[in-house]
């Protein structure tokens, strides 16, 4: 008999269930209930992924505090999985007290062997908001073609990626406000410390489909970068030790979400089995992620990389699921191509859509 632990992507709590996310829910179901068939002791656990600057202003768009909006919508995440016969042992939220320990302990230890650095960064403020601005609240006439209306990563109009320091007539989409450039001091991950040892990983037995360790192999070409793991307030999510007013990026404490959602559903229903045993270094117990191609970064180099810095073990495997798409394109709340999980139970049954993925 073969010991699992099973996780999906952790989704995010600022909007529904669609049908595009439940490909990769209702593929790991079915992979989990295959091999509980043949015997295998199967935990599968989930989570809402609560942090973060969408999840914060969404709260307070619909005039509620963030732990009130994220309660809400992990209830109707649970609901709607539910209804897709999609059957987690334990579904968690990474905003608990026991993904906040694990989270400054992971990043503790990481400290101490050498694999966080602190420097200045300077970027756009909102100087009416008072806040930092990523570059999806920045828009304003592209340095290249002066297309107008562009976000401050890259020109949708002619492709020229750029820093958003760099857009012409600059405004934030919060409150319109022209941004001005600040200086604070942001903690990095040094990524490339691992480097070597990623380089291997990716490529031992059975971790990664084929045809993703090769993506990967053009992220290794071009070198990796130390990872900008600090947000300055406000935002919604856990502060790091020893930084005041320095907050993880959510992509830090999402993927421990894991660890502590199976730390918590060993507390709440299954005391026989240990943490330890599971996450140890050279546990003979088996790890698998289930992930969207579009999060492999996260979870085939800063995850491995952050619990091997921590001397935590690394998942057996990662499986990766493509895109259900719309006309060809990714089904995606942001473009608001998506159709609901809660909308097509009101049509069909859950059962065509189960087969079919
Ligand atoms: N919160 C992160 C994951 C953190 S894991 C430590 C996240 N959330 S998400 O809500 O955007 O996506 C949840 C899952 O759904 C991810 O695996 C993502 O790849 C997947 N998908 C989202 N849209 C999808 C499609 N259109 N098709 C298939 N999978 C899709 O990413
Ligand atoms: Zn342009």
């Amino acid at each position: 008999m073969r010991n699992i632990l099973v996780t999906n992507a952790l989704p995010y709590a600022n909007g529904p269930i669609h049908m595009g996310h439940l490909l990769g829910y209702i593929q790991a179901d079915i992979w989990v209930r295959a091999m509980r068939a043949m015997g295998h002791d199967v935990t599968y656990v989930c989570a809402d992924d609560a942090h973060g600057t969408a999840i914060m202003l969404r709260a307070e768009a619909n005039g509620i505090s963030p732990e009130e909006q994220i309660a809400n919508v992990q209830k109707e995440h649970i609901r709607d999985f539910d209804g897709f016969s999609v059957y987690f042992d334990h579904y968690d939220s990474t905003h608990s007290a026991e993904n906040k320990a694990r989270s400054e302990e992971i990043y503790i230890k990481n400290r101490e062997a050498g694999n966080i650095a602190v420097r200045p960064v300077t970027q756009l403020f909102d100087p009416e908001k008072g806040m930092f601005l990523s570059d999806r609240f920045i828009k304003g006439t592209c340095p290249k073609c002066k297309a107008e209306d562009q976000y401050g990563d890259a020109c949708e109009v002619c492709g020229t990626t750029y820093n958003a320091t760099e857009l012409l007539a600059p405004r934030s989409t919060l409150s319109g406000a022209t941004p001005i450039e600040k200086s604070s001091d942001h903690y990095f991950f040094k990524l490339p410390n691992f480097a070597e040892y990623l380089q291997k990983w990716t490529r031992d037995e059975g971790r990664l489909p084929v045809s993703i360790a090769n993506k990967l192999d053009e992220w290794f070409e071009n070198g990796l970068n130390d990872w900008d793991i600090s947000r300055d307030a406000p935002y919604f999510g856990f502060e790091i030790p020893d930084a005041p007013n320095k907050y993880f990026y959510v992509w830090v404490d999402a993927p421990i979400g894991y660890m502590s959602s199976f730390e918590n559903y060993i507390k709440a229903k299954r005391p026989e089995l240990s943490f330890d045993d599971f996450w140890k270094k050279d546990s003979d117990k088996e790890v698998y992620h289930f992930i969207g191609k579009d999060i492999v970064y996260f979870h085939a180099l800063f995850w491995p990389a952050m619990l091997e810095g921590s001397n935590y073990r690394t998942p057996t495997g990662l499986f990766v699921n493509g895109f259900l798409t719309v006309n060809g394109q990714k089904m995606s709340k942001s473009r608001g191509t998506f159709i609901k999980a809660e909308t097509y139970l009101e049509h069909l049954n859950p059962e065509y859509l189960r087969y079919y993925f």
